[in-house]
């Protein structure tokens, strides 16, 4: 099993699960897995995009995955508590309506159930630009996003030698991009906190390219206010509960 079919197969109550939703399924290869792997449940994976790839591999699902392409911001295409689990991986980051999207969710959980959900890149950390932030090439550098201002920054590209064209397209993803939340890690929780959720368990996962000399400029230059305490952390693991 992949790592993402494994983490949600080691919720406390996986075994129990009836139903269970994906949200922003991307590839959809968790659920294809999850589905083929456990045929006695139903699984259900949402995302507002099918992709060339998800078709792909959506061309031999097994009968107990429903796909839906659907917003996640709006789930009335669900019965009220329906589902047991509702789970993400590296989608919360990409949504702005958080509190909307945790109102939808809570509402199609039954009561008890569950939403687990992994959230990196914070858009407080080092990479939470997004913008080709896993590639070579990436123009930005570490935490500019955090500290430049959007023409400062175009600016700055194009000094470091790239064209006007590859400034332009970085900094229009970045400021521009409208599934991109812009919300840093004590943002979110704040949100969660103030959802009708419980939250039974938050685990901060390390910025594994923290830099004290990028952080320090961020500090000298706070744009977003982002609290210190931030900068050390990449994303979250956390379980969300819907109280009997
Ligand atoms: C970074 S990808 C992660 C995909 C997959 N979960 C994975 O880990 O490979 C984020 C996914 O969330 C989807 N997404 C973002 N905002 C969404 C929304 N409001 N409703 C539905 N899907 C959304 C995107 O289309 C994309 O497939």
């Amino acid at each position: 099993m992949g790592w993402q079919a494994k983490y949600v197969t080691q919720f406390p109550q996986f075994a129990e699960v009836e139903h269970a939703l994906e949200i922003g399924a991307g590839g959809f290869a968790t659920a294809i897995e999850l589905s083929n792997h456990f045929q006695h449940k139903r699984f259900y994976g949402i995302d507002f995009v099918l992709s060339a790839r998800a078709l792909e591999n959506l061309a031999d699902a097994p009968s107990n995955l429903t796909v839906v392409k659907h917003d996640a911001r709006d789930l009335r295409v669900f019965a009220q508590g329906y589902f047991d689990l509702v789970y993400s991986v590296a989608v919360m980051e990409h949504i702005r309506e958080l509190a909307l999207h945790l109102e939808e969710t809570y509402r199609i959980l039954k009561p008890g159930g569950s939403y687990w959900f992994w959230q990196a890149p914070f858009w407080s950390c080092s990479l939470g630009h997004h913008y080709r932030h896993s590639k070579a090439d990436c123009p930005i550098p570490d935490y500019a996003h955090l500290h430049m201002t959007r023409d400062r920054l175009e600016m700055h590209i194009i000094e470091q030698g790239r064209t006007s064209e590859v400034a332009k397209k970085a900094t229009d993803f970045i400021f521009d991009r409208p599934d991109l939340s812009r919300i840093g890690r004590t943002d979110t929780r704040r949100i969660i906190e103030a959802s009708p959720f419980e939250i039974a368990e938050w685990r901060d996962d390390k910025d594994e390219r923290y830099d004290p000399e990028g952080v320090a400029r961020v500090l000298a230059n706070n744009i977003y206010d982002i609290p210190e305490e931030d900068l050390i952390y990449k994303g979250a693991k956390v379980h969300l509960v819907k109280r009997c």
